[in-house]
């Protein structure tokens, strides 16, 4: 795996989703062309780059982490904040400089963007040959066809079935330890600010049998972590008569009762008892104490909730269409505290100067931050995005420098709190999962502890995909450090 900018041993700074991306890795299988993929956005954008990589490989293409080897370039891009869109536009005219010299390149817009823009931004963007939706994508190999024909296309449909549960990803985000399994796709949410339920269409769970098969063929690669994907996790729900589609469909589901998140969770903690299991995103109206309880039970789900909140005021959470306000959030987190306890890491996300935000709404995000104390937070300025329910509403009111100021006081509140949850580790023993090598030292490893707090490591004899306990003999804000006891 090829990470440019992404760096986790760095807490997030201002708007970190939208400059983060990555490129696809080097792959030889004797295939004819090649694809390069760069994905930007969330993990769900990550996680769909390896389906598209699976289905463009089934039609001929290996792909390839330097895009001057391309015969075809995908960006697979995020619309969720205005500047992930304006980081695709720059990209796009670099890659453009590159087509004008090779009028044979097929380049191609996906995922959320494409769906917001649709041919919009084939006008807009007069290079681009290809545009397609997420829930399009096993049309791709045959627009790609048509473009190398000469013929532009666009497909933006979206779907109420397509969860691509029969394709096995091509494991591009992986360093062969953790993977991502998509559980579903699409929100039916609302939240006024958000632009995800019109560039993902409506949600839907993925048949829970292929989801235990996936994590049983990682298990046997030698994977030891899965992460379960979805907008909204806590309201996965796969009924019998989804399950009878799925027969039909020939999917090899047995006849099942309805499995809900928690069941789900259960299902794929009993692969192996060596699989570690984490999941993202859960919405604080939806989590129940049934997840809570499933956790507890089980060693190998990780003991590590993101939970956004995005803001400590029930007034704004009420025009965001939260479907919770504060109290009913500190709740929820007090029956965290009350079943999994302090150890388990609880982060958020946090929009600063939403419409009409006053000055003493915003001390309540503080406040909420400090009641909560969280591990850790992804922290933006609110964007407007076109078509959503507060474009449509609300005036975006909060002047630019206020916005920015704001959010400068959430940060330094963050990086405050990250350092007095990591304080509290020290001197602890923790089972950590080594993922890697650590960015600034060959001879330090970097791996993870079940709250997902990085930890680094002298290399010593260890490897990539063992667990060891350490002990936690320092911290900074973002990070932990250890030493090896077992
Ligand atoms: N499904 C997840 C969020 C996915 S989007 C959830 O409900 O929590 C990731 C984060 O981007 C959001 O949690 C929010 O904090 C931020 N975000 C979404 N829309 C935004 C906007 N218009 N402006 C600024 N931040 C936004
Ligand atoms: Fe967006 Fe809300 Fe859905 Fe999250 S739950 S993706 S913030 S609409
Ligand atoms: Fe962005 Fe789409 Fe994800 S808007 S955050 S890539 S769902």
């Amino acid at each position: 795996m090829e990470e440019l900018i992404k760096d986790i041993d760095i807490l997030p700074a201002e708007d970190a989703q939208a400059c983060e991306y990555k490129v696809t890795k080097e792959e030889n299988t004797g295939r004819s062309k090649k694809l390069y993929i760069e994905s930007y956005g969330c993990q769900m954008n990550f996680s769909d780059s390896e389906i598209v990589a699976s289905i463009m490989k089934e039609h001929g293409f290996d792909t390839t982490s330097s895009f001057e080897k391309a015969d075809v370039i995908f960006l697979n891009t995020c619309s969720i904040r205005d500047k992930a869109e304006q980081t695709v536009r720059k990209r796009l005219q670099q890659f453009n400089q590159v087509k004008i010299n090779r009028p044979d390149l097929t380049i191609g817009v996906l995922g959320c963007m494409a769906e917001r823009l649709k041919e919009k931004l084939l006008e807009e963007e007069q290079l681009v040959d290809v545009v397609v939706g997420p829930d399009a994508y096993r049309d791709l190999p045959h627009l790609v066809m048509a473009a190398e024909d000469g013929q532009k296309g666009v497909n933006t449909f979206l779907s109420r079935e397509e969860t691509y549960a029969d394709i096995s990803p091509v494991r591009l985000n992986s360093n062969g330890v953790s993977a991502f399994i998509s559980i579903m796709r699409g929100c039916d949410n609302m939240c006024s600010f958000c632009v995800v339920p019109f560039t993902r269409g409506r949600e839907r769970s993925r048949d829970p049998f292929s989801i235990v098969r996936e994590a049983e063929a990682l298990v046997a690669q030698g994977y030891k972590e899965v992460t379960l994907l979805g907008q909204n996790v806590d309201s996965y729900k796969w009924s019998p008569e989804e399950n009878n589609k799925a027969r039909l469909n020939k999917l090899d589901a047995p006849q099942t009762e309805i499995v809900n998140f928690a069941n789900l969770l259960e299902m794929v903690a009993q692969v192996s008892p060596l699989l570690r299991v984490r999941f993202s995103t859960s919405h604080p109206k939806d989590i129940t104490d049934e997840v809570l309880y499933t956790m507890k039970r089980y060693d190998n789900i990780c003991k590590y909730i993101h939970l956004p909140v995005q803001s400590g005021n029930s007034r704004i959470l009420e025009l965001m269409n939260r479907t919770y306000d504060r109290e009913w959030y500190l709740e929820r987190v007090a029956k965290i505290r009350e079943i999994l306890g302090e150890e388990c890491g609880i982060s958020s996300d946090m929009i600063a100067g939403f419409c009409s935000e006053t000055e003493s709404e915003h001390l309540d995000t503080l406040s909420m931050m400090d009641m909560v104390e969280y591990d850790f937070s992804y922290m933006f300025y609110y964007s407007e995005r076109p078509g959503t329910l507060a474009a449509k509403k609300y005036a975006d009111d909060i002047p630019l420098e206020t916005k920015k100021r704001r959010l400068q006081e959430i940060i330094e509140k963050q990086n405050q709190l990250s350092l007095k949850r990591n304080k509290m580790d020290i001197g602890k023993s923790q089972e950590i999962l080594i993922e890697g090598t650590s960015k600034r030292s060959p001879d330090f490893l970097k791996g993870r502890n079940t709250a997902n707090k990085v930890v680094i490591v002298p290399k010593g004899n260890l490897g990539i995909g063992q667990y060891v306990t350490v002990k936690i003999t320092d911290c900074s804000s973002a990070t932990l450090f250890g030493e090896v006891v077992g």
